[in-house]
Parts: C-alpha cells; structure tokens; sequence
C-alpha cells in the first residue's frame, strides 16, 4: 500500500476536540507499539532509514513537520501540520523528517514491537534491497 493520508475524524463538543484510534479500526493494522517525538531541536532532520516490514501511521498531534518518502526512484513531502491528519507509511520507504517546529509532537502508531533488525539504515542497502 502507498503512502497514503488518513484523516482522523475530531468528536468536538463545546469543549474542545478528541480524536480517538483504534487497532484496525480505520486504519490498516493492529496497534503494537506508540511512540513520539518531541522536543526536537531546530534545524534537526531524522529518520534516514526505512523498514522491510513495519507498518506505521504518523500524525502532528501539535505543531508540524516534513516527511519525505522515497521508494528509491522518486521522494515525495507530505507536511503532517494537523492532528486529525495521519501519514499511512509502509514497508520499504526510505523516510526523513525534517522541519519540526519547536511545539512538533510527531505521534507514531505502529504495527510491530521495536526491532533493530528490521530498519535499513544505510541508503545503498536499501535501494539493493529495493532491487530484491
Ligand atoms: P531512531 O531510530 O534514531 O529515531 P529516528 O529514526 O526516528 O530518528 O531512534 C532513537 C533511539 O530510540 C534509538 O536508540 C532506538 C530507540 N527506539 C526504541 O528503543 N524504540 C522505538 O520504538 C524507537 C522508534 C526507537
């Protein structure tokens, strides 16, 4: 599946807003693993790996930043700047994330627990792999 926006849909009342997610609910995988990014200092890229199975979801729950994907032929920029806009992400995407204001909660919901063994982290081996 390509990379691909999911828009969360805000249960708002006089109070405010509330975006709830649920494993396979509207989204493509069961939840096993959350994490976020915060704090990010200025001018900081991260990322530059990509995954030969996992599958995640990214949102801005506050603030914004840049992901760029590239499948080893073309990169694409999707800016997470909304906290009911989610970023499909699936296996085999070289990603960066570039550009996080200083306030960026970047939200990661993912579809296995933490596994070293299934980054890529340098970008010669994943355009080989690419090529598999
Ligand atoms: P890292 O992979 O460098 O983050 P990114 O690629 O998103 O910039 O992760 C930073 C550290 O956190 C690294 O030591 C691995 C660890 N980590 C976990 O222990 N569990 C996790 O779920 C993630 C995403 C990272």
């Amino acid at each position: 599946m390509k990379p691909t926006i999911i828009n969360f849909e805000p249960l708002g009342d006089a109070r405010g807003s509330l975006v709830a997610i649920e494993s396979d609910i509207g989204i493509p995988f069961p939840i096993r693993r959350v994490y976020y990014i915060f704090g990010t200092k200025e001018g900081v890229e991260r990322g530059f790996h990509a995954h030969k199975d996992l599958q995640q979801i990214a949102v801005a729950v506050t603030g914004s930043c840049e992901m760029i994907l590239d499948d080893g032929e073309e990169q694409k920029s999707v800016l997470l700047d909304r906290s009911t806009k989610g970023l499909y992400i699936g296996p085999g995407f070289w990603r960066v994330m570039c550009n996080f204001t200083p306030d960026c909660v970047l939200l990661v919901l993912a579809d296995r627990h933490y596994d070293e063994s299934d980054y890529i982290r340098s970008y010669d081996e994943f355009l080989e792999w690419k090529k598999k």
